[in-house]
């Protein structure tokens, strides 16, 4: 049964380049494929959707050769369809971008899916779901973010872990085949019961470059040691 294959499956890990040292991302990323982690998150940020600043597609260019992870841009921007286009130049494999951030989203996730790549939507602790409905059957990735987004190091908001319970069964019910991603606050006080919920992926900032034992981190991160 999909609950059991639920309950019993060890999610991805996407450790956050955004808590890495800014001068020296080839060793953050070398420090992601050493731990065992599959993707690494980027975390672009534009100043205005969200109050701080970040990176743009140079850098996923730049390191791109130098990582085995999935690369998986998290694009908290206003207008969006732009980066979107250069991150897809870039060697990304997912970008997702924001419900809130345009209107016209389904446009936009077939214009990411057209360019080879796979599209996502994310959504801010204040979205409920029901709000991107009508996009889950054209989506490959649901971003749910357990903060209010644009710094890393806060605290899980616990209602944003219904809307993972409640895309769970929609997918199921609808056979839809999106991935569901955890963004926030993820660490090992709270990773069981995100993975209890029902995530496939757990993006981690904090926890993962403050974590002396990468390594380990992951495992526990996955479920699978305590
Ligand atoms: C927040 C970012 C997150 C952040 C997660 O706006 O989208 O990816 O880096 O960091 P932690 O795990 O520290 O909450
Ligand atoms: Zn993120």
């Amino acid at each position: 049964m999909s609950s059991i294959k639920t309950i019993m499956k060890h999610p991805l890990i996407a450790p956050s380049l955004l808590s890495a040292d800014f001068s020296h991302f080839a060793e953050a990323v070398a420090a992601i494929d050493a731990s065992g982690a599959e993707w690494v998150h980027l975390d672009v940020m534009d100043g205005h959707f969200v109050p701080n600043l970040t990176f743009g597609p140079k850098l996923a260019a730049d390191l791109r050769p130098q990582s085995r992870g999935v690369f998986d841009v998290h694009l908290m921007v206003y207008e969006p369809e732009n980066l979107a286009r250069a991150f897809a130049q870039t060697g990304a494999d997912y970008i997702t971008f924001h419900a809130e951030a345009l209107v016209h989203s389904h446009r936009l996730l077939m214009v990411i899916r057209k360019l080879g790549k796979k599209g996502g939507i994310s959504v801010v602790p204040s979205t409920p779901v029901s709000g991107i409905a009508e996009l889950l059957p054209f989506v490959d990735l649901v971003l749910v973010m357990t903060v209010d987004p644009g710094f890393g190091g806060q605290a899980l908001i616990p209602s944003c872990l219904e809307k993972i319970k409640t895309l769970v069964q929609i997918r199921e019910q609808r056979q839809y085949e999106f991935l569901i991603s955890v963004d926030g606050g993820v660490n090992e006080s709270t990773a069981s019961l995100v993975r209890e919920a029902g995530a496939d992926v757990l993006v981690t900032g904090s926890a993962f470059f403050n974590a002396q034992d990468k390594a380990a981190l992951v495992r526990r991160l996955k479920g699978l040691e305590t």
